[in-house]
């Protein structure tokens, strides 16, 4: 009825070679006579581009069904969900994320579609990201990545991900920023304002608690209020209240009972209520569950169940999505009021007008030089140096030397596989590949040393090599060089980093443990390059000169590595985790398995609050590698820190000075780190937390004065009595240096009068 008055009530008409709309009143008796500047006032409000996007939103809404309101709230195909065809405004495609743009998929199942003209540029793992601590390449990213999915007629990326490192277990880990919710904070917003500029929305993703893959369908996490607050839930708040994040990622776990996308807790009352988010909840692909729950506790668009892939059902089956007709139904019964679908379609087209209907979008552009140096920059600013002895590092070759590449990961594509993050890239510079265009293709020896797949066939022997044969292999190539690269660590194959299940052993997998004492054997330089997304074990650490945290890196692996191993880039990555020295030194672990994974049911973060460094350091468990460290190839020194006042109030910005100098022969970068500790709390603190940090660049002899500023009110802890965060009247002492190790750099300042 609704849809027969609106179209009766407008006309459409062809003039002056434009097509508009015209209200019957104000049409006019003659199209011809009509001047082209009233045919473009004539236009609706919600097809104006001029016109607020409220207005928009609200002209819209007001012209819809109710079917075409319920048909905005759920999927029409495995990533596009439905637009108002009658009205002109255009579906909605998602793609993930978050490295780059995914290839497409199949309108129907998870197969490719098997385009042609859909590889991208694979940028670096959200992990490596983090590791710059460098928020102004989180910004380029962001733009670059955005680029990419405008250019590839996106609406929503899926991405970024900022769930919190708990576990070294967690096969996703690679898509997240960091086990600190002050670094996923700073790292996130300019990632999503980066995307967001370019008319193309973020979705940020897994709201929330979604902190393992294993039984991540149905797990319901048992977590307190203050853990959630402090740990959890800040870079998702960041994300919309900084960032501005246009949608959201419910998370497919449980939390008090109800699923992540229809979680009345997190979705209603935290994300829409508490933090004003205006934009629209989208689900994980099959995280939905309930109609009414979904209906009534914030899901807006309903994406991938009863489809072949992460649930079962029949094809093409979206009419019968829980936000479909199921929804519908309960709409004209009136056991849900209108004012639930209004409210969903509203956040929807809000989303169309921010992104494909938005005024003056970019073109986006896609594969160019400066994403290919965006992805470089990061990829050689996150790479992390964990050990260099005797200054191995950057390799000096000389004439005539040659190099031994070890290692399936210096030729094995790492863009391939790992889940819905899994990219189809233009090109990916494969690190054996990169080793022999910087030192000579003759002066590169490659063997295997490990294999993760199918069994590799020696010509020699004609047989198929096994663990032991491919270790001697390359035991005898390393004899024949004079200096070793191990090329190793994780994959992205199943049970190592990747989406749908956890790892399962801490060590190095495939035989690397034994392969590094056998390579270290020949007493020749030895440098182990780690490709991976979590922490592993080092038992060999003693027999490795040089230990590199190289992460996934994308399209431009290998030329980012060797930048690091030549020197032409000085390391300054930061590990955004800690690397415990054993499993059961991380403090989920330290639980049992009721804490991680769960009982199959449920899990309780036994934790609480001391996740990452916060346990190391409160319980004093000495890591491998404390959070924040990382080394140059340079020396760096901190001048005393001194505090802009003795005491603050609760509005005030603290600021903080000192000099940093670079004290080398080489030019580089350090990152210096504020962390927090408060005197006499009311409650248990971690010993100290994460407050602010800068990466400064200098010359070689270079000397900068470095201001760092935090606000007074991020001293402050979760009170869960009085439900809000709570600042004491204390002393805080802030600790400044270049890793989470312990500092004498320190000033104490008090802060009075918290309450006002
Ligand atoms: C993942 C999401 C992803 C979605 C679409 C889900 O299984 O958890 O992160 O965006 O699939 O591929």
């Amino acid at each position: 009825m609704r849809a027969l008055k609106e179209i009766s009530s407008l006309v459409l008409l062809v003039c002056c070679g434009l097509t508009c709309h015209l209200s019957a009143q104000n049409q006019s008796p003659c199209c011809k006579s009509i001047e082209k500047s009233a045919c473009v006032q004539a236009l609706p409000v919600y097809a104006d581009v001029n016109q607020p996007i409220e207005a928009r939103v609200e002209d819209a809404l007001a012209r819809m069904t109710l079917e075409e309101k319920v048909a905005l709230c759920h999927a029409q195909s495995k990533f596009s969900s439905t637009g108002v065809p009658r009205l002109g405004i255009p579906e909605v495609w998602h793609s993930d994320g978050p490295h780059g743009v995914r290839e497409e998929i199949e309108w129907d199942s998870w197969s490719p579609a098997g385009w042609t003209n859909d590889s991208i540029t694979a940028f670096p793992a959200l992990t490596c990201l983090a590791a710059t601590f460098n928020p102004r390449l989180s910004m380029a990213y962001g733009i670059s990545v955005g680029e990419e999915a405008r250019y590839r007629k996106k609406n929503v990326l899926l991405g970024p991900g900022v769930n919190i490192y708990r576990t070294p277990f967690n096969g996703r880990n690679f898509e997240y920023l960091g086990e600190d919710p002050f670094l996923a904070s700073r790292m996130v917003v300019p990632y999503i304002k980066g995307v967001q500029s370019n008319g193309v929305a973020t979705c940020v993703k897994h709201f929330a608690l979604n902190n393992q893959e294993e039984d991540r369908m149905h797990i319901d996490v048992e977590v307190s209020d203050r853990a959630l607050h402090e740990i959890y839930l800040p870079a998702f708040k960041a994300a919309v209240q900084q960032g501005g994040a246009w949608s959201i990622m419910g998370s497919y776990n449980k939390y008090k009972g109800q699923h992540g996308c229809h979680n009345e807790w997190l979705l209603k009352r935290i994300l829409k209520e508490e933090w004003g988010f205006d934009g629209a909840v989208v689900s994980d692909w099959g995280g939905t569950h309930d109609t009414k729950e979904a209906a009534l506790n914030g899901l807006d668009i309903e994406m991938g169940t009863y489809t072949n892939g992460l649930s079962t059902g029949r094809a093409f089956a979206y009419d019968d999505y829980y936000l479909a007709n199921p929804f519908l139904q309960l709409l004209k019964s009136g056991e849900i009021p209108v004012s639930v679908v209004d409210d969903k379609a509203r956040r929807v087209l809000r989303l169309i007008f921010r992104t494909s209907l938005a005024p003056n979008r970019p073109l986006g552009r896609t594969v160019c030089e400066d994403h290919s140096r965006v992805a470089r920059q990061i990829a050689t600013e996150g790479m992390v140096l964990l050990k260099n002895d005797q200054s191995i590092l950057p390799l000096s070759v000389k004439a005539g030397q040659r190099i031994a590449v070890i290692g399936e990961n210096a030729v094995r594509s790492l863009t391939k596989g790992g889940g819905s993050s899994e990219l189809k890239p233009k090109y990916e510079v494969a690190p054996l590949v990169a080793m022999k265009a910087a030192f000579g293709a003759k002066n590169i020896l490659f063997s295997y040393g490990y294999s993760s797949g199918r069994p590799l066939y020696d010509k020699v022997e004609k047989a198929p090599y096994d663990a032991d044969s491919l270790l001697q292999a390359a035991v005898k190539t390393a004899s024949q060089a004079d200096v070793i690269v191990l090329v190793g660590g994780l994959n992205k194959n199943n049970s190592q980093d990747c989406e749908g299940g956890d790892r399962t052993e801490f060590g190095l997998p495939f035989g690397q443990e034994a392969l590094i004492p056998a390579l270290a054997a020949l007493n020749k330089p030895l440098v182990v390059v780690l490709m991976s997304g979590n922490a592993v074990a080092m038992p060999w650490l003693k027999d490795a000169g040089a230990v590199l945290q190289a992460w996934y890196t994308g399209s431009e692996a290998g030329n980012a590595l060797v930048d690091i191993l030549t020197g032409a880039v000085n390391p300054s990555g930061k590990l955004p985790f800690t690397f415990p020295k054993r499993l059961e030194d991380n403090a989920a672990h330290s639980f049992g398995a009721l804490s991680y994974p769960g009982d199959n049911v449920k899990q309780q973060y036994m934790e609480d609050i001391l996740v990452g460094y916060r346990w190391h350091d409160t319980k004093r468990i000495a890591p491998q590698f404390p959070f924040g460290f990382g080394l140059s190839y340079t020396s760096f020194e901190l001048g005393q820190v001194t505090a802009s006042a003795p005491s603050y109030q609760a509005e005030d910005v603290i600021r903080l000075t000192l000099t940093l100098s670079n004290t080398g022969q080489r030019d580089g970068a350090e990152v210096v780190q504020v962390y927090a500790s408060q005197r006499k709390p009311s409650v248990s603190r971690p010993v100290k937390e994460l407050k602010a940090f800068q990466k400064v660049f200098l010359k070689a002899g270079e000397r900068k004065t470095v201001t760092l500023d935090l606000k007074a009110s991020d001293l402050a802890f979760y009170d869960e009595a009085a439900k809000a965060w709570k600042l004491e009247n204390d002393t805080y002492t802030l600790q400044v240096g270049t890793s989470s190790n312990p500092s004498k750099n320190k000033v104490d300042v008090t802060i009075n009068a918290a309450s006002k």
